[in-house]
């Protein structure tokens, strides 16, 4: 997600800001921005869209004498990525600048209250709203208006505040997204990764949910939102520069699987409400149209068809429409009949992929109304759909796909929920059963990593010698089949393919052996008892069994060498947590193989060719 750096102390704020910065730029922006308070104590703010060089080249120059500064590298959430929507934002008076890295949730309410009370808000962003709020609540004191506005604040945040009449200050807070403040003697900073400020110092406060951190040159205050002392724990760090990049974790890859609670938290944000309800506000002006469809058809490539496999199962159950998802390199020439009553979904995390844009356009072409599902703002594929839905999981830079597909399952699902509810297919009760599910998903992702990363590389360990796997799963765990194999082959290069179990016994049966194990995903569900039949015949042949299984199961063990336990879950998101052990194995194997876990030979992160 977004980057924030920010510093008080007797150097120069402006080149150690933007050297911050710099160490940020692996997660990826789309512009950046920076605020100093000058030597006669004017806002100095500067924001552009697009690389870093933007910004250096924009206040070369003119980068006023400075000793506090706060700095940003934005990942667009809410709003496109131009220099208006780059932050710091400012209230009003200009006074106060904010820096923000998360969702706020009720921006909307909050956005309307204050322009009703007379603010002008010059931005899309949800993040501006805050250094309204703060304006609002300031008396002298900016840890006091800190603490007032963010009670007003709903969502997942880290930021960083400033104001321009309170020297030598920055107000630092975090609700389910990182901030760090480190200290080093006579200055201070706050930053949202270990990586932005390693050069300059390795004492590290790491603050905790709910933290307001009052930070100035000779050290730092932490209170609660209530205004009550927090005590927290001073770190040194010990990590190479390149570690600090990948946040502690030795491959992106797995940080990315490490994020996927958060990453889930924010793909959910705004969209179930407090009183378990779904809301997609994005496709609120296509409700006539997904009234009168007649067939959904949905298009993807990779990780993203299986995540699709997902969306047309909630679809086809809870709207009574014919749904299916076609690869989009079939899709563009042998394409399904296509007319005003098909609604077709394209589903890809760059937002950029050739083979799911061209079947796209031809849709759209021919009168489809089409919503796009992308992680990426300002993406090719935004632009040929009449609606967006952004995961919001955050940059994803390994090659291969973790966070990007658990935010697919869930948007999916919230949106075929939500299409249900438009056309009436779906009672309240199913819809109230459905949102608890995807509420507490965040939490059960994060036990699914608690429960399989202790054990995960001792499992690979075990069978790192195996000719080739079977991945089965069954009705709602078989898109999880496919993609643990391919995430098995795209970073190890062990052979693995991934089969709806019924179909073992139609010929792949012939491969298992001992030297070929079987990875059973038999999480909780209606095809529990068949999915076990399949397992017995696999075991039958020799094949080991991996099983994933749902914690409190009391059978499983009889029947699989070893068992990667996940939480119970709703079933139409339980790939989202049995997917979680199945990367780490993969991790694992290809680290136990000694192969490039983040770039995977002859594969790219974005394929824009055809
Ligand atoms: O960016 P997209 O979601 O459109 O990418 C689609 C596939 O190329 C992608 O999922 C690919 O399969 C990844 N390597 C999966 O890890």
């Amino acid at each position: 997600m977004c980057g924030i750096v920010g510093y008080t102390g007797p150097r120069e704020a402006g080149p150690i800001l933007m050297e911050g910065l710099s160490r940020l730029e692996y997660r990826g922006y789309d512009s950046a921005g920076i605020a100093l308070v000058d030597e006669e104590g004017q806002m100095f703010v500067e924001k552009k869209a697009g690389k870093l060089a933007n910004l250096s080249t924009a206040i070369a120059e003119r980068t006023p004498h400075s000793a506090m500064g706060i700095a940003h590298t934005r990942w667009a959430t809410h709003g496109r990525p131009n220099d208006l929507n780059a932050h710091p934002h400012a209230d009003c008076s200009g006074k106060i600048t904010v820096i923000h890295n998360g969702i706020i949730e009720n921006f909307r309410e909050l956005r309307d209250g204050l322009e009703a009370r007379g603010h002008r808000l010059e931005s899309e962003t949800d993040t501006e709203a805050l250094a309204h709020l703060v304006e609002e609540a300031y008396a002298g004191d900016l840890a006091d208006a800190v603490r007032a506005a963010l009670r007003r604040v709903e969502g997942a945040y880290a930021i960083a505040v400033m104001h321009r009449d309170e020297h030598g200050r920055l107000v630092g807070a975090r609700k389910d997204v990182p901030l760090i403040v480190g200290l080093n003697g006579e200055e201070s900073f706050i930053a949202s990764d270990v990586a932005a400020i390693l050069a300059h110092t390795n004492r590290v406060i790491f603050l905790e949910e709910g933290d307001i951190a009052d930070v100035r040159p000779s050290g730092v205050e932490i209170t609660n939102v209530a205004g009550v002392p927090q005590d927290r724990a001073e770190t040194v760090i010990d990590w190479s520069p390149e570690v600090a990049e990948k946040g502690g974790f030795e491959h992106f890859m797995l940080k990315e699987i490490h994020e996927q609670p958060n990453a889930l938290r924010q793909a959910l944000a705004g969209r179930v409400t407090r009183d378990h309800r779904i809301h997609v506000p994005e496709i609120e002006a296509m409700i006539p149209t997904l009234g009168t469809i007649t067939r959904i058809e949905l298009v993807a490539c990779g990780t993203a068809s299986y995540a699709a496999q997902v969306g047309a199962s909630a679809l086809e159950a809870w709207t009574g429409l014919p749904a299916r998802v076609t690869v989009g390199s079939e899709f563009r020439y042998s394409p399904p009949p296509l007319d005003a009553g098909t609604l077709v979904i394209a589903v890809t995390q760059s937002g950029e992929t050739a083979d799911t844009i061209a079947p796209t356009r031809l849709a759209r072409e021919r009168g489809c109304p089409i919503i796009a599902v992308t992680n990426t703002v300002g993406s090719a594929i935004t632009r040929e759909a009449g609606a967006v839905l952004f995961l919001q999981a955050g940059p994803e830079i390994a090659v291969a796909a973790s966070k990007t597909f658990v935010t697919q399952v869930t948007t999916l699902v919230v949106l075929a929920a939500a299409i249900a509810r438009i056309r009436g297919s779906m009672t309240e009760a199913a819809e109230i059963e459905l949102a608890h599910a995807l509420r507490d998903l965040p939490d059960a992702a994060q036990r699914a990593l608690e429960l399989n990363a202790p054990h995960a590389s001792d499992l690979a360990r075990r069978y790192v010698n195996s000719r080739g796997f079977m991945f089965v799963g069954r009705g709602a765990t078989y898109p999880a089949a496919l993609e643990g194999a391919l995430k098995l082959k795209e970073i190890s290069y062990v052979h693995a393919e991934g089969y709806p179990a019924g179909e073992l016994k139609h010929g792949p049966i012939s491969l298992l052996d001992a030297e070929c194990p079987l990875v059973a995903i038999a999480t909780r569900s209606s095809t529990y008892d068949k999915l076990i039949s399949n397992v017995m015949e696999g075991r039958a042949r020799d094949a080991r069994v991996i099983a994933v299984a749902t914690e409190g199961d009391l059978q499983i063990e009889r029947f699989a060498d070893d068992v990667a336990w996940v939480p119970a879950t709703h079933e139409a998101v339980s790939s989202v947590l049995a997917i979680i052990p199945l990367q780490l194995f993969a991790y694992h194997m290809a680290i136990a193989r000694g192969t490039d876990v983040d770039q995977p030979r002859n594969l790219a992160k974005s394929v824009t060719v055809e």
